[in-house]
């Protein structure tokens, strides 16, 4: 039996008041939803680095199979010495494969979770000794500020793994408009954006078998307990994620399993059985739609790589002068 003690969650301190008002107004609305960036917390970092590890999760190794085959095509594009700026790193794993191919002068990995991002850029650089490293932990969803330490000589943007698909349309055309306006001259964008396909393999990707995808997504219970001070009963939810056709994107709610309330200083919100909290979307594109939406943000699309099933994109593009 373990003792109950060691059953009660660490408490971190509460977030700061202005994430608490945006997760109060989202849980308060009357479609309740929490942001996705809330999946990220150390826990849920490594969780979806288990993700990106399924059978059923396409995406990573889609994408690492492109980097693999058009690897040299992708260098003569983009030429050695940029300063790689690595746009929701991670565990850095995918900027690293892009090294031996690139030799950046300088690599820039952020990522909202700080903690996760040191380790492993400490790891790479033993690997890597003579590319200068920064790790910057920064939410740059809805501005993109870069310090002076970053260099500002062709700047190759990396935002790999489909990660433009959790914003909507609108808001990656605005995202991307940002990385267009950090970008110089000789600077460009390496971007993977994953495309529409089968919905069955839509839903087994995001609703695995393991179930480690519903640990994830019901982990950001867990995470918003922590910053709020609420009592979510994670036990209480159910995972649903399934592809939506009419809008073209793959959405993740969670679905309370009974009656319940959820309450925290100042505030409470009670849910009906099968109400729901939608928790990510994941856009998925038609080639032509994905060269648009760079398009519209001031960006050629001067190279378009697939996989042969045509599931995933990786696109180099550069900016459109004076757009
Ligand atoms: C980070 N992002 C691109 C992932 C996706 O596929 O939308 C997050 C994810 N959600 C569930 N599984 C993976």
């Amino acid at each position: 039996m373990i003792p109950t003690s060691t059953l009660t969650e660490a408490r971190s301190p509460l977030a700061s008041p202005h994430i608490q008002a945006e997760l109060t107004a989202g849980l308060c609305a009357a479609h309740a939803h929490i942001s996705p960036k809330f999946l990220y917390d150390p826990l849920g970092s490594k969780l979806f680095e288990a993700i990106c590890e399924l059978p059923e999760y396409y995406p990573t190794r889609t994408e690492a199979a492109i980097v693999a085959r058009y690897g040299a095509e992708l260098a003569r594009a983009a030429g050695a010495g940029a300063t790689l700026i690595d746009l929701g790193a991670g565990n850095c794993a995918k900027a690293a494969r892009l090294f031996p191919l690139l030799h950046p002068a300088q690599y820039v990995a952020i990522d909202i979770s700080h903690a996760f991002l040191q380790d492993a850029i400490e790891r790479l650089q033993q690997r890597f000794p003579h590319i200068e490293m920064t790790g910057l932990g920064l939410d740059f969803s809805s501005q993109l500020a870069l310090p002076d330490i970053v260099r500002n000589e062709r700047r190759l943007f990396f935002y790999p793994g489909s990660s433009i698909g959790n914003f909507t349309p609108d808001e990656a055309i605005g995202f991307l408009g940002r990385v267009r306006a950090q970008c110089d001259a000789d600077g460009g964008l390496l971007i993977g954006i994953d495309l529409v396909k089968d919905s069955a393999t839509l839903d087994a990707a995001y609703d695995d078998a393991l179930g480690v995808t519903a640990a994830f997504n019901l982990n950001m219970l867990r995470h918003v307990n922590g910053l709020l001070g609420a009592d979510f009963d994670v036990r209480q939810w159910r995972h649903r994620g399934a592809f939506n056709g009419a809008e073209s994107r793959v959405e993740m709610h969670l679905e309370a399993a009974e009656a319940l309330t959820v309450r925290w200083p100042g505030g409470a919100r009670s849910f009906a059985r099968g109400e729901r909290i939608h928790t990510e979307n994941s856009y998925k594109y038609r080639r032509s739609a994905a060269v648009g939406l760079l398009e519209q943000a001031g960006f050629a699309a001067l190279h378009v790589w697939t996989d042969p099933n045509e599931w995933f994109a990786l696109i180099y593009a550069r900016p459109i002068p004076n757009a």
